[in-house]
């Protein structure tokens, strides 16, 4: 193991949440982050708490909770956004406030209305404010990948000189190359005066599919710091991916220099939490944590593989955390082996009455299904917490589809403990169902996804069924599960409903300044 450490910085409940639809409500927060701390990720971005109050409370949940890794909350160069995130953060073991102010000729002058003298004044003032409150300051330049290097050398060299003791280098909009990334990195650690009063850090966007191998080709040139995501979610094509990040990084130590202190086993069981919890699926040939990552399809391979695993396998697929045995719990477990399986899965009840509700609907789903997976104990407990809050509850339906007939849905709901029923017809039996539940609410949203997955194999899996809704320009996805994709399909859309409602009016970090 190399003797310099590399600094994992997760951003999945801050850039990754501001993928369109992939929002998360404090309890899901929460439980990514008891995760990602059981990773040992050294800092946990948790939000932008001045976005919204569910913003500032998932941010303020997040630091009662975590203990053994730093807690962040990130605010724009302005006063308002540092105090807010100075609150939000007040109870944490190890706080950090992440201040940011663009610095590329293009948002200078057409987002700010800024010029670069005034840029550097507010910059420093941020630094200072957020120093008022906590030790812990990073800064970042925004867009830095389109900036120009000398104005860059000077705002950090004044960054560090206000007390940010990390300096980020966001490439914001995924323009860079790796080579030319590293360049700028190395450029920026040589000229600086003081850099080595500070961690240098890297944030790479997706929308060349370059943002590991930029973040790779940054650690090189000696980044010390790395900004990503499980399953590299984030905003338009997403952060780099932690889990590349983490096993080029583990896997190449004959060209890295340092490394990681995460424990790579725990990166499956995030990955399928953030997947389940956003409703964004992981693609099959995503690396490391997609289904067919380490499956060997051709006989060559299975032949080789079978021989001398080392000789088509870089990486081992346990040391990722794909298990082999994977069936978990059935009809005759109780609650003691619910409680700690979901304790093993980092899942913990707040208080005896959601441990209750959980089990009834393990006990339910058991009825229906032999066996009980981890992916079936994650969706479940989702739907407790989503049933917990939920507005928009299906009290029951009743579909019939039929060959030669058109399908037609009833269905009843309770609606804030008003119940109401619609009938409707459809081009099939979700089509009637949507069109049904809308008779009710009345919502006015548009559907743009609408997306089934089976969670475990056999046709007795429960299925995922994501919705996408759009209205007046915000998306939100639902979700819902069950052995029925009907009913899981009324779920998900009314989870979506829920979310609709529930998201008004909030704040994008990167939309302006002042
Ligand atoms: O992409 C970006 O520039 C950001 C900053 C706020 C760090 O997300
Ligand atoms: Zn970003």
């Amino acid at each position: 193991m190399s003797s310099h450490s590399l600094i994992i910085f997760d951003t999945t409940l801050r850039d990754g949440e501001q993928s369109p639809g992939a929002s998360m409500t404090r309890d899901e927060k929460v439980r990514i982050a008891k995760v990602l701390e059981r990773m040992r990720v050294d800092v946990i971005e948790a939000g932008f708490p001045i976005a919204s109050p569910d913003d500032f409370e998932a941010v303020r949940a997040v630091a009662v909770t975590v203990e053994d890794s730093r807690v962040c909350g990130l605010a724009r160069a302005l006063e308002k956004d540092i105090e807010r995130a100075g609150e939000a953060l007040k109870e944490a073991v190890a706080p950090r406030i992440h201040t940011f102010i663009a610095t590329s000729p293009i948002h200078m002058q057409r987002k700010l209305r800024m010029q670069p003298e005034q840029v550097i004044e507010q910059a420093v003032k941020a630094v200072k404010w957020a120093r008022n409150r906590v030790d812990d300051v990073e800064f970042s330049a925004e867009d830095a990948g389109r900036s120009d290097p000398d104005f860059l050398c000077r705002i950090i060299e004044a960054a560090i000189d206000a007390g940010a003791s990390t300096i980020n280098i966001p490439d914001t909009v995924g323009y860079n190359l790796p080579e030319q990334f590293g360049h700028l990195i190395a450029t920026l650690i040589e000229r600086v005066t003081n850099a080595d009063k500070a961690v240098f850090s890297v944030h790479c966007h997706n929308d060349l599919g370059l943002a590991v191998a930029n973040s790779l080709s940054a650690v090189r040139q000696g980044a010390r710091q790395v900004e990503c995501t499980i399953n590299g979610l984030g905003e338009r094509a997403g952060n780099a991916a932690l889990e590349e990040v983490v096993m080029a990084v583990r896997t190449r130590q004959d060209v890295f220099d340092c490394d990681t202190r995460i424990d790579t086993t725990q990166i499956v069981p995030a990955s399928r939490l953030v997947s389940t919890i956003t409703g964004f699926p992981v693609q099959p040939n995503k690396a490391i944590v997609g289904a067919n990552a380490f499956a060997h399809e051709s006989g060559i391979h299975q032949d080789g593989v079978l021989k001398s695993r080392e000789t088509y396998e870089i990486m081992r697929a346990e040391d990722v955390g794909w298990s082999a045995n994977r069936i978990v719990l059935g009809k005759h477990s109780g609650r003691n082996a619910f409680r700690t399986r979901l304790k093993e899965l980092g899942i913990e009840f707040d208080s005896e009455e959601e441990l209750n509700a959980a089990f009834a609907r393990f006990k339910e789903l058991a009825d229906k299904k032999h066996e009980i997976f981890d992916e079936d104990l994650q969706a479940l407990v989702s739907e407790t917490e989503a049933a917990n809050r939920e507005r928009h509850a299906l009290v029951s339906m009743r579909v019939c589809s039929e060959t030669g007939e058109t399908p037609l849905a009833r269905v009843t709901l309770s609606i804030d403990g008003a119940e109401r029923q619609a009938e409707a017809t459809g081009g099939g039996p979700v089509d009637a169902t949507f069109r049904a539940i809308e008779a009710i609410v009345e919502s006015g949203a548009r559907l743009k996804l609408y997306s089934v997955n089976a969670i475990t194999s056999g046709t007795d899996a429960q299925g995922e069924v994501t919705v996408r809704l759009e209205k007046a320009g915000r998306i939100v996805n639902g979700q819902g599960a069950d052995t029925d994709i009907v009913i899981a399909s009324a779920r998900a859309y009314l989870n979506a409903l829920d979310k609709l409602m529930l998201e008004a009016g909030r704040a994008h970090p990167q939309f302006s300044h002042v």
